[in-house]
């Protein structure tokens, strides 16, 4: 265990101060781009215009013959795209594949300067963390990178899961995580074939009633307890927490519900796979008009933020007063982004 005094210092000489906070973006979707496709590199001026975040995926759905195409495309996306504000990102190939090392070196050597966060997915345990923060430092020094690469976990794997605090207080580049649900789907044993949502069979069954012969099952989500866990794990540690892929792009209704979730539990945002994503990410991760205008009452209605009043009969204090803070903070993030939003809100 790093004593405090060392934890914000730089792992390379040359290399850029440790940040101290996440910074304050606002970040609902991460595009995935397949960066081996010329045709899919040809459109990413325009999705890095919609997005809060262009992601250039190197790892999975990539074709083990393209990882090579994969990264050339993404650094030449990276050259070239205009960013205006949105965030640039790579998923780099896992720890013990053996497209990594070049992943990771030839990107921050072409892109050093450009890129916000590094994406790796099937962390274990805080070790994964410190060999990229290590290396990603080296880098940075030897490359003149000015601001430090953050690192973004994937929560895929059932001891990622079980270490998920210890990954998010690794090291003061940990930016957040994401749920990967189709990997610690495999890696569990959990008995589905789809990528995150959930399942028909997952439920509850009603309690027997006299004169009924139906009983009603409800079914439940899937993925409550490893967000729930993640959320805690992430919000402790000052880092943030994102629901990941939905992979039923003919069921855009199911999509919105899962991100809602997740929305509701305290991530702040999900991966969008499918252009149809994004504006379901918008939608979900941008807070309510009607939920604003309250909160904004509630912090009118309380201006040190102590004290109990009554709105509409509902009963504010202290604690509602924080949570209409949290609502009020991240519409003001988005209605800087989104003019009709801003006016939805009136702010
Ligand atoms: C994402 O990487 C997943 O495995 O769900
Ligand atoms: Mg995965």
């Amino acid at each position: 265990m790093k004593t405090p005094k060392d934890f914000f210092k730089p792992l390379a000489i040359g290399a850029p101060e440790p940040m101290r906070e996440v910074p304050t973006k606002l970040e609902r979707m991460i595009h995935f781009l397949p960066p081996h496709n010329p045709k899919m590199r040809t459109k990413a001026q325009s999705i890095a215009d919609q997005v809060d975040v262009l992601l250039g995926n190197l790892e999975d759905a990539i074709p083990a013959d393209a990882k090579e195409a994969a990264r050339a495309g993404f650094i030449e996306v990276a050259q070239s795209v205009k960013l205006n504000g949105t965030g640039l990102w790579t998923r780099i190939n896992s720890m013990k594949s053996p497209w990594i090392f070049d992943d990771i070196t030839e990107i921050v050597a072409a892109v050093g300067n450009k890129l916000d966060v590094i994406m790796l997915p099937m962390v274990e345990g805080p070790w994964d963390i410190h060999y990229l923060d290590q290396l990603l430092a080296q880098l940075e020094a030897k490359h003149g990178v000015s601001k430090p690469i953050m690192i973004h976990a994937i929560l895929e794997t059932a001891q990622g899961v079980e270490n998920v605090n210890a990954i998010a207080g690794a090291s003061p580049r940990m930016h957040g995580m994401s749920l990967g649900p189709a990997d610690l789907a495999a890696s569990r044993g959990m008995k589905t074939t789809r990528v995150g949502g959930g399942h028909p069979f997952y439920g509850v069954l009603e309690d027997p009633q006299e004169d009924q012969s139906s009983r009603q099952f409800f079914q439940q989500d899937l993925w409550h307890y490893t967000v729930s866990k993640m959320v805690d794990a992430c919000l402790t540690y000052g880092i943030k927490p994102f629901y990941g892929p939905f992979g039923a792009f003919d069921d855009e209704a199911a999509c919105e519900a899962q991100f809602r979730n997740a929305f509701l539990q305290g991530c702040v945002g999900a991966w969008s796979l499918h252009p149809s994503q994004i504006t379901i990410a918008k939608k979900v991760f941008s807070p309510d008009a009607g939920e604003v205008l309250f909160a904004k009452r509630i912090l009118e209605a309380m201006p040190d933020g102590t004290g109990a009043v009554l709105i509409d009969g509902k009963m504010q204090d202290d604690a509602t007063w924080k949570q209409a803070k949290v609502i009020v903070d991240l519409a003001k993030q988005v209605a800087e982004k989104d003019p009709d939003l801003a006016a939805a809100y009136g702010l």
